[in-house]
């Protein structure tokens, strides 16, 4: 969002569970894949999207872009969670550089910080639905701290960072890639992650809402490791399937239920403010993305619970995909790619 590029950049997600890098070729007007990668972080390394240990940090980052070895230094980040505040707002008929001047102020009387401590920026959507004669206007507010510590630890190693998007409509971008867009079909986006849900819901190109919620597969993960007092790195293997040595394979089953119980209702919370704001829409699907989308259950527990249609994403639907990379693993993390995916597509003045 804050800054804008023509050069070739790469996509690099930096969550808390893993790193992920995807470079892609673009020709006329289709994408190839043309790097990919992924690597595993320590516990602990990153908590609430801040890094709480750059050196194992920066360590993980060269090892995975000497593996990777992707072709440029250009790269674009992204950031959510506490720290992120988007905001739909309307302002009278304004140019784009007399909002320029305005938004420090605007910005400023929805932030639950000080306007000094923000980088901001904002995306004029149009002319209100609900108010004539005004704009609808998207601002986006990121902490620099936040924002500045990804920069800082990217340049450690000798990248560029050239943009800094929001995960949310990293997820987007790469969704409007992949899919068709069918005119006033409303689509609710989810990347499930080890510590955060990204949600943004979208309609026609244009992103209706976002949230960040704090939930993500540690909770399992941690609920797991608590009941059976066993190792966290345990407990993640028990919660991705593999057989549970001496554990009660039901009790296993009810806490993960439990959790999912969680993220489902805050679903339904997220549904419903959706539907307070925007009472003529109606959500046709919901699509997810993110390592946790694979969690057992959890797509029949939102059918059910839900009463929406709810599909698997795939990133690399339209993206020309050598062999080679599926040989090499690439099916084993594509589903969290998605962010990476996104931000690899950026390039200049797309806001
Ligand atoms: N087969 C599986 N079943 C259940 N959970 C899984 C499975 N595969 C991966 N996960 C979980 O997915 C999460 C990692 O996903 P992802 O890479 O999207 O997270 P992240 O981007 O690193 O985290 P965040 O952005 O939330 O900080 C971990 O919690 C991991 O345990
Ligand atoms: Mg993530």
């Amino acid at each position: 969002m804050f800054f804008k590029t023509k050069k070739e950049i790469f996509g690099l997600d930096i969550g808390s569970h893993s790193i992920k890098l995807i470079e892609l070729k673009k020709s006329k007007r289709s994408y190839k894949l043309k790097t990919a990668g992924i690597k595993f972080l320590p516990k602990d390394t990153i908590i609430d999207g801040s890094i709480m240990d750059s050196t194992t940090f920066i360590d993980t980052l060269r090892s995975l872009l000497s593996e990777a070895k992707p072709s440029t230094k250009f790269v674009a980040l992204s950031v959510s969670g506490q720290g992120v505040i988007v905001k739909k707002i309307n302002v009278p008929f304004i140019t784009e550089e007399e909002l320029a001047d305005a938004i420090q102020w605007e910005t400023e009387q929805y932030l639950p910080f000080s306007i000094q401590d923000v980088y901001c920026d904002f995306k004029i959507l149009g002319e209100s639905t609900e108010i004539q004669g005004q704009l609808d206007v998207l601002l986006v507010a990121a902490k620099k701290d936040l924002v500045d510590d990804y920069q800082h630890a990217v340049r450690e190693v000798g990248l560029e960072p050239l943009v800094v998007d929001i995960d949310a409509f990293a997820m987007q971008n790469m969704y409007e890639l992949n899919e068709s867009l069918s005119e006033d079909k409303v689509v609710m986006l989810a990347n499930l992650g080890a510590s955060f849900t990204n949600i943004n819901i979208v309609k026609n190109g244009n992103s209706l809402f976002t949230r960040d919620i704090i939930w993500g597969g540690n909770k399992v993960t941690e609920s797991l490791q608590k009941n059976f007092a066993i190792t966290f790195e345990d407990a993640e293997s028990v919660k991705c399937g593999k057989p549970a040595e001496g554990l009660d394979i039901n009790e296993v089953s009810t806490i993960i239920a439990q959790e999912i119980d969680n993220i489902v209702n805050e679903m339904q919370r997220t549904i419903n403010f959706f539907y307070n704001s925007y009472p003529n829409d109606v959500i046709d699907k919901m699509v997810l993305y993110g390592g946790t989308a694979h969690l057992a259950g959890l797509i029949d527990a939102l059918k059910n619970k839900l009463g929406l249609v709810v599909e698997l994403g795939n990133p690399f639907k339209r993206i020309a995909v050598d062999d080679s990379f599926w040989n090499r693993g690439l099916q084993n993390y594509s589903i969290q790619t998605a962010i990476a995916v996104g931000l690899a597509i950026r390039r200049l003045g797309d806001r």
